[in-house]
Parts: C-alpha cells; structure tokens; sequence
C-alpha cells in the first residue's frame, strides 16, 4: 500500500504550519510571557528560535523523509536494534500528553464560539467576564463536552486521511487569521493606554532572566513549532523527494513566529488598557479579547469570525498529534485506520477529561499543588519536547551523520544550499550544548 505524500509544496507548508499555529501561539505564548517577565522572554524565545528553529526542525524533516515512516518505525529503520526507537514511544507518549490538555483549551474556543454568536460578550465589562470564566470551569460536563466533541472532529479528520484531509482546511483559513490579528493589533495598540502593553512586550528588563525564564521561553518555542515529540517527523515522511526541505522549515518558523509575536502585540496593549494583569494566565486571551471586540465597529462579527479560526487553528494542530499516534498504531501495530483514530481519539479524552475536571475549584486533582491541567502542561513542554529535541539532534549529529544528512537536505545534491554547513554544526554542537544547558538550568 502506498503512503499518502501531500500535493504540493504548498500542501506540506500548509499542513506543518497548520500544526505549528495553533492555541500555542495565541493562548500559551501570551501566557507564558506573561508569566515570565514580559520583553525578556520574548527575546530569550526570539534567540531559541533564530538559532534553533530551522535547524531542529530540519532533523525531524530528514528523519522522516529518508524513512518514509512514523517515529517508531523511522528509527527502527535507521537504527534497528538499538535503544533509538524508544525515542519514537517517547513522541507518541506525548502526543497524548499534550492532546489531553490541549484539548481542553480547544473545546473552549467552541464554546467562546457559540457566545460570540449569541452575542454574549456585548456591554461586559471585565470583571463580569472573568466572573463567568469561572463559572464555566465548574461546570465540568459542558467542558468534557466541549473537549469531546473537539476530539471527534479531529479524529474524523484524521480518518480522512492525510493528504486530503488536512492540506484542504488550512490554506485558505490560517491567512485568513493572520488577517484578522493584524485587524486587532491596530484596535489594541490605539486603546488608551495600549503603548504600556507594548513597553511590557517590547522592553526586556535582563535582571528577569531566569533559569525558570529560559527553560520556559525554550519550551514554548519547541512546544510552538511542533518540535521534538515527532509529529515533523511524520509530517517530513510525506515530503516528497523533490521538495526543498530548508525553505520549508523557514517558512513554517516565521509565519509560526510572526504569529506568536503578533498575538502579543494583540492581548498586551488591551490587557493593560482594561486593568488585567499580563500574569492572568488562562484567562488572559479568552477575557481580553471580547472586550476589544467590544471596542471595534462590527465587532460582533470579527468576534464569532476570530474564535472560528482560532478553533480551526487549533484543529489543524490536534490533527498532527492525533495523526501520531494513528499513523504508529496502522504501521507499527497493524490496526485498520479505523480502529487505530478510534482507539487514538478515547485514550486521548480519557485522560483529557481529567484535564479539564482539575480546572474546577477544589477539584483536588492536582499533583503536587499543581493542577493535573498544568501537569501536563508543564510534562511536555518543560520535560518531554525539550529531552526529545535534544535526542533528536544529538541522533541527526553524530549517528546519522554528516553524508546522510546534506544528501537528504540537498535532495542527493540537487540543491545548492550554501548554510548546510552552518545548520550541521548547529545541530551537531549548537543544539545539543544549550538544549543541555538551559534544561539542566531550569532543573536547579
Ligand atoms: N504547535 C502547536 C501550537 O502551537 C501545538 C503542538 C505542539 C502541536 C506539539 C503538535 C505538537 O498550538
């Protein structure tokens, strides 16, 4: 049986961008940043990404590419009978890690959905809409619902199969959102006191640097770009031969940049001029945004409009962690397509109802005084991305080699690619040096 292979060129852009943007830089790049300091984070995040974005990115390509196979499969081809698979079970682990919480977050943008059309936000004023983002962590069955039902549509997605059903939905609709911030930027930088939003984004303050600071800035921009749990991996297994792999692991780190910098430039300037704190966490997106809808002649529309496309921008990420697990379930354990989104899809809302119960008030299912939620949270994108990226690029550098390396990058030569020395330096020293360092920093 032949493997599906994306259309076009465009297609796999499209379909690893869809991946990359998602809530991760609409909900979690403003939280983090909140939470860590503001213009500092950003640069520590802008660094991390500049120097290892493309190069990281790029190994997760090849690997999949020269396989033509899933995590577990790609290493066991290269690697047969050594430890290197488990690499692979390591990704697919956290593929259900992350769907499980960030699932959560994605069947709140359905119900935000459905009270921007019933025009529910309009004449509020903030603490009202806090009051009732509270109110809706308690009532735990609508969230599960919520998550539920966001897991379904994903799995019928995924179903689908890849090359037409996930290239269909993202090259029209994520321009389209892109289009729509940049609309909110100019409504959020000219609100009275929106310039002390830009300062807070904008102006690092060094002595906020932290190991906690770097660790998280590095997470959130591996947990951004989809990097180091193999879903590039097995997106870079239906890249074709005559692709130009560099340029699309550039085009993917900067619109997924572009966007993350550009929903900062969004909540931070109405967040100030509405008196919420940048560390709001949670609430930071799903309260502030309403609120400049509010402020915005034809509001109404651009707010149903926005929270469509912010769900669907979600949607195009849990297809790639969906698509994980399926693809290692049909390959590696020989179940039917089927049988593999069905199973994926309950393991996922298994865990992720427990995701979204910890939310509500003294539910108690915390681990550590952290909610169950920010375990999660916390596991994959502190822990698990950053040990899978630094595996990843350790496995690129110095097992799979430097001639294997440049001859899937420069498709057997084809390619004039004057930086390939550069990125293999980069992934053979650069990546797995800092990955180490910051890591071992934030442990301390
Ligand atoms: N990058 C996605 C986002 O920013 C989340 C994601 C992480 C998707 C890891 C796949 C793998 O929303």
């Amino acid at each position: 049986m032949s493997r599906d292979g994306f259309g076009s060129k465009l297609g796999i852009i499209a379909a690893a961008a869809g991946s990359a943007v998602g809530l991760g830089n609409i909900y979690r790049f403003p939280c983090e940043l909140g939470n860590n300091g503001g213009g500092a984070f950003l640069l520590v995040y802008l660094l991390i990404v500049l120097c290892l974005g493309v190069p990281v990115m790029l190994s997760e390509f090849v690997i999949g590419r020269r396989t033509q196979k899933n995590p577990i499969g790609a290493f066991k081809a290269l690697r047969p009978k050594s430890a290197w698979p488990l690499l692979g079970y390591m990704g697919v682990a956290c593929a259900l890690v992350i769907m499980a919480f960030y699932s959560t977050v994605a069947g709140w943008t359905l119900e935000y959905t459905v009270k921007a059309i019933g025009n529910q936000f309009q004449g509020k004023d903030i603490e009202t809409m806090e009051q009732e983002f509270v109110a809706f962590h308690n009532i735990g069955w609508k969230n599960i619902l919520w998550q539920g039902i966001f897991i379904f549509l994903t799995g019928f997605v995924v179903f689908k199969g890849v090359a037409n059903g996930i290239e269909k939905y993202s090259k029209v609709l994520m321009p389209l959102l892109v289009l729509i911030l940049l609309v909110l930027a100019v409504r959020s930088v000219t609100l009275p006191g929106g310039t002390d939003g830009l300062t807070f984004l904008f102006k690092p303050d060094f002595s906020k640097i932290t190991g906690s600071v770097l660790i998280s800035a590095l997470g959130q921009a591996f947990f951004s770009l989809s990097m180091g749990m193999g879903v590039l991996i097995t997106y870079g297994s239906y890249i074709k031969k005559e692709d130009n792999m560099t340029t699309t692991a550039l085009s993917v780190t900067l619109s997924d940049t572009l966007v993350a910098v550009l929903a900062g430039v969004v909540i931070f300037p109405a967040a100030f001029s509405f008196g919420i704190q940048p560390t709001a966490g949670m609430g930071l997106v799903f309260n502030t945004l309403p609120m400049i809808f509010n402020q915005m002649a034809g509001g109404y529309y651009f707010c149903v409009i926005f929270f469509v496309l912010l769900a669907v921008a979600a949607l195009t990420s849990t297809i790639s962690l969906l698509e994980v697990i399926v693809a290692y379930l049909v390959e590696e354990v020989h179940l039917t397509r089927r049988w593999s989104t069905v199973l994926a899809s309950v393991a996922c809302l298994a865990v992720g109802v427990f995701a979204s119960l910890s939310l509500k008030d003294g539910s108690g299912i915390a681990i550590g005084g952290k909610s169950f939620f920010d375990c999660l949270d916390f596991l994959s994108s502190n822990i698990l991305l950053p040990l899978g990226a630094l595996m990843i690029v350790l496995f690129v550098g110095w097992i799979l080699g430097k001639t294997a390396f440049f001859e899937e990058i420069t498709n057997g030569g084809k390619l004039k690619l004057s930086i390939k020395g550069v990125i293999y330096f980069i992934i053979k020293f650069v990546a797995p040096l800092a990955i180490a360092v910051i890591f071992i920093t934030g442990l301390l």
